[in-house]
């Protein structure tokens, strides 16, 4: 392992309050920045918000607000949201804020005078939801697939930035694993579409868009919100825009739904290549959380809320039905009534069931626990990250371990062959310390609970069964 880890979360929109498909993302960097923890390094999480563009400004005007008062409040709402679901983050960036707006117009600055930007015109369809620009091909009976909107046709002055003549380069980057993108088949999906077709060089402002960063070269015109976020990857870092780069630079991994791959890996590259800035070393993909079959978005209205998911489940029950509803990569399609079973089925009855037994039948003979192993390979998460193989082998071991107990009729044996039981009890009280070490970036707050009752030999419920 290295010294140093930055992890990157993406930037939230503020159009709207956190849901789970947010927290889905933002809980699995923590985990991931927890593992790297553990290992001693000196690790930094980032997050933040993404507040400019046209989607927050409408947004602001329908709820009868100034944009900035409407995104002080939903940024806070992530804000919030992320101290209740335990995420350890380092820094939280807002687009507006000074430092962060002075460093994209010096950086747009820079790429202006080296002719990276060029002023022009852009023709196309415009989806505000995704705030970008659709080709014909990406709809859907003429609407766009995600927010189900036919997009807007946009004809504009604007400034480009030159894309094409960095495509060649970018293809060598991604094929050498410089900029490494996972899972594999994300990473065949990008390679094919940078191989077979030109890339167009994309408007990197807009005219008619108010609530944005002025471009310092044309303040008729304002930065495209996406160029404005991208630059958050190095200003929550402290980067004013200048040559020297922030120490955690380049970024280990940058976590993101596969809904912005395509700019993560194309836009985003392209930019740092032409300012000379080191790539990130990897992107890794997630699914979506879908609900009725389909992305799960306030625009849809199909969305189930983290603060009923927090109520009923807790905060490491949310954590863990996250990261174990479906194989990272994949679209997962969630209901309430699927997670309230799983809640049952693997924390209530599985783990909870399993600690209080042990605990309960070690009453009398009080077998002292040892401490467990160290979690000695937190690669087994982090090579290829993917936290539901990781839980669910832990939940492999749990259901053996209520196994082993059931076949040797450990309640029995505490009564019948005290040196049998002795032996058994031992075995499990070693097995939980190792549950509890291996669930410590997962469940922060259960994992230490464990060890307490195992220290004190005293049960408590740890997962009440829910409705
Ligand atoms: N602001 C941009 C990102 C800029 S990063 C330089 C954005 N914001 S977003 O709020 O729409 O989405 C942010 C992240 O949340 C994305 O990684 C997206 O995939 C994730 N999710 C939003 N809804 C989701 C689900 N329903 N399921 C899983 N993740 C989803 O895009």
């Amino acid at each position: 392992m290295n010294d140093k880890f930055y992890i990157t979360t993406p930037i939230y929109y503020v159009n709207g309050r956190p849901h789970i498909g947010h927290a889905y993302t933002t809980v699995a960097a923590d985990v991931l920045a927890r593992v790297h923890r553990l290992g001693n390094e000196k690790v930094f999480l980032s997050a933040g918000t993404d507040e400019h563009g046209l989607k927050i400004q409408q947004k602001a005007q329908e709820a009868g607000k100034e944009p900035l008062e409407f995104a002080d409040e939903i940024s806070a709402q992530f804000k919030n949201l992320w101290g209740q679901l335990d995420i350890e983050y380092d820094s939280f960036i807002r687009t507006t804020s000074p430092k962060h707006i002075e460093a994209v117009q010096k950086m747009l600055q820079k790429l202006y005078d080296q002719k990276a930007i060029y002023k022009g015109i852009y023709r196309g369809l415009y989806c505000v939801g995704c705030e970008q620009f659709l080709h014909e091909k990406d709809l859907v009976e003429g609407r766009c697939p995600d927010h189900d909107q036919e997009p807007e046709a946009v004809e504009e002055e604007c400034y480009l930035l030159k894309m094409t003549e960095k495509q060649e380069e970018l293809i060598r980057k991604i094929e050498s694993k410089e900029l490494q993108i996972l899972p594999e088949r994300y990473e065949k999906e990008i390679l094919s579409f940078l191989k077979n077709q030109r890339l167009e060089d994309v408007s990197i402002s807009r005219k008619n868009v108010t609530w944005g960063i002025p471009l310092p070269f044309d303040n008729d015109q304002t930065t495209y919100v996406w160029i404005d976020a991208f630059l958050n990857y190095l200003t929550v870092l402290g980067w004013n825009g200048e040559d020297t780069l922030p120490d955690f630079w380049p970024a280990d991994i940058q976590l993101l739904g596969k809904d912005i791959l395509r700019v993560h890996a194309t836009i985003w590259p392209i930019i740092l290549m032409h300012l000379g800035i080191e790539l990130p070393k990897k992107l890794i993909v997630h699914g979506h959380i879908l609900s009725r079959g389909k992305k799960m978005s306030k625009t849809l209205g199909n969305v189930i809320s983290i603060d009923e998911m927090l109520e009923k489940f807790g905060v490491d029950g949310t954590r863990y039905l996250l990261l174990s509803a479906g194989t990272f990569g994949e679209d997962v399609d969630v209901t309430t009534e699927r997670l309230t079973e799983k809640y049952n089925a693997d924390l209530a009855n599985g783990l909870g069931n399993l600690i209080s037994r042990v605990v309960k039948l070690n009453e009398k003979l009080g077998v002292e626990a040892g401490d467990g192993a160290r979690l000695s390979e937190p690669e087994d998460l982090t090579s290829k990250f993917n936290p539901d193989v990781f839980l669910d082998g832990i939940w492999q071991k749990i259901a053996q371990a209520n196994k082993k107990i059931e076949e040797e009729k450990l309640w029995e044996l505490v009564k019948s062959n005290e040196t049998k039981a002795r032996e058994l009890i031992k075995e499990l009280l070693w097995l939980l310390a190792q549950i509890a070490i291996l669930l410590t970036p997962v469940m922060p707050q259960t994992a230490q609970r464990i060890k307490t009752i195992l220290k004190n030999n005293q049960a408590e419920i740890l997962f009440p069964r829910v409705k």
